[in-house]
């Protein structure tokens, strides 16, 4: 097969290899946002995906799948400690999401990050033909852009970041801060979510590495900017990236998930109302802050137990991290409380499932609820709020969505909120339990319009077409 002109390279492969303790091992799709958006471009675009496949110290050779040629990046188990856990998700991952836990700086994780940083790099290099467009995904590898650039001058490379990019102030707190800009202008297309996290990195490359850079449109979206690095100039951009809807609005659409869907709420004892949690177990999600809203309203008996259950499905995420495992136990320890007090034999108010489902299952969870909490502290965009959204055709229905997700910019008829704010989270989830049918109705046209014309196709699409200048 010839060299792909198309790469995408991110930490993760798009599946992840499932060990069994039996020793036989299965593909299972990767978790978290970024898959599930660019997976579906990239399988019609059949180009190659770099990445690890998701456990330590394994060898694969690269193989096809479905006309996706995926090449893996291997890691140690001291290498998946230091640069997954440590740096990319107990440094940057905190430090990216506003702080809401304590980043920590760790000299070892840093040297682990630049390694491992470097053999993406090399891996990306030898699997792009000559003159390949070379897409780099997220925080986990920011120094990729300029170490292939070093290796590959011949490249066209875009990087995308799929969190928040954070205000100046807290990424100044980074030792490693102007490495960071530094490998990140090796692209030559810098995108980020929101035009805040564009202007950030704007001001950072003109004040903190001291290039010329200015504000203002160059072919790509308003609220932008280059920056002349030597020779080169460097695009950065909003680009809110979104999922596949028409694919999910057909799904839902579907008679076993319709089936599904009914079966879904009798075996919850056809509750008056439905409320939805979908989260991997992160602590910038809130999921924390809707429980302890629920607990107040059943306490003040403002919601009745008999009348409305709540389902949380949480995949389990990055759990030898030390805030994802207090957070699991604070969480829990909520779940129990909540049920202890207000559930009756056979009907607990809250379904808590520490577990990932597949698409059609969770497309059924979707169709089947009335209300979809959505509440994370800091989120960079949050895609379930916009599946739920393409899955109720029927325009039934209400979200209730933080002002801190990036998709609240977009989503603008759903029930905002602000998630510090419980007596605000408690009046919202009294006002979408309670919604008129015709006003939430209203809501859910709109919201629909909106995610089912952009799509992440019209995403991928503008960010490559900027790419190509
Ligand atoms: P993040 O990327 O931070 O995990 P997003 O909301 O952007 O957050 O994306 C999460 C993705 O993971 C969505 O596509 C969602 O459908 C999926 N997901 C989350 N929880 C579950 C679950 N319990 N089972 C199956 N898929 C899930
Ligand atoms: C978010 C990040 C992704 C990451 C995903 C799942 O979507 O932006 O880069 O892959 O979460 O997290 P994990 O640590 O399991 O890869």
């Amino acid at each position: 097969m010839s060299d792909p002109d198309f790469v995408v390279v991110a930490n993760r492969l798009p599946v992840d290899l499932d060990r069994s303790p039996d020793g036989g091992q299965r593909w299972t799709q990767s978790p978290g946002g970024l898959v599930s958006a660019l997976e579906p471009f990239l399988r019609s675009r059949k180009g190659a995906w770099v990445g690890w496949p998701g456990v330590p110290d394994i060898e694969v050779e690269e193989f096809t799948d479905d006309g996706l040629v995926l090449h893996p990046v291997s890691l140690s188990a001291a290498e998946v400690r230091d640069y997954y856990e440590g740096f990319s998700n107990a440094t940057l991952w905190p430090l990216y999401h506003d702080v809401v836990q304590p980043p920590v700086f760790e000299r070892r994780w840093w040297d682990a990050y630049v390694r491992v940083n470097q053999r993406f790099a090399e891996a990306s290099a030898k699997v792009a033909a000559q003159g390949a467009t070379v897409w780099v995904q997220d925080y986990q590898l920011q120094l990729v852009p300029s170490m292939l650039r070093e290796l590959r001058p011949d490249l066209r490379i875009g990087f995308f970041l799929h969190i928040p990019f954070p205000p100046v102030e807290l990424f100044m707190q980074l030792p490693w801060r102007a490495e960071i800009v530094r490998g990140l202008l090796g692209a030559d297309l810098v995108g980020f979510h929101r035009p805040g996290g564009a202007q950030n990195f704007l001001w950072l490359a003109g004040q903190l590495i001291g290039l010329e850079s200015s504000r203002g449109s160059v072919g790509v979206r308003s609220r932008s900017g280059i920056v002349r690095v030597g020779d080169r100039t460097v695009r950065v951009g909003a680009f809110p990236i979104s999922i596949d809807s028409a694919g999910l609005d057909s799904l839902a659409r579907s008679a076993e998930v319709t089936k599904r869907a009914a079966e879904v709420r009798a075996s919850l004892g056809d509750p008056k109302t439905m409320l939805l949690g979908v989260d991997r177990l992160d602590y910038t999600k809130g999921i924390d802050l809707r429980l302890k809203a629920l607990h107040e309203l059943l306490r003040e008996g403002t919601v009745d137990p008999a009348e409305v259950t709540f389902v949380q499905l949480a995949t389990p995420s990055r759990e030898r991290v030390e805030h994802y495992q207090r957070m699991r136990g604070d969480i829990e320890r909520l779940v129990s409380r909540i049920n202890g007090e207000f559930a009756r034999v056979g009907h607990p108010v809250v379904h808590y499932l520490h577990q990932s489902v597949g698409r059609p299952e969770l497309a059924a969870f979707y169709r089947a609820a009335d209300v979809m909490v959505v509440t994370p502290l800091r989120d960079g965009m949050n895609l379930v709020c916009k599946e739920y959204v393409a899955c109720k055709h029927d325009q039934t229905g209400a979200l209730v969505l933080s002002e801190f997700a990036g998709a609240a910019a977009e989503l603008t008829s759903a029930f905002l909120v602000n998630p510090h704010d419980l007596d605000g989270v408690k009046r919202t989830l009294h006002a979408a339990i309670n919604l008129d049918p015709a006003e939430g109705r209203r809501r859910m046209r709109a919201l629909r319009r909106q995610v089912l014309t952009h799509d992440v196709d019209r995403w991928a699409r503008s960010f490559l077409d900027a790419l190509d200048g």
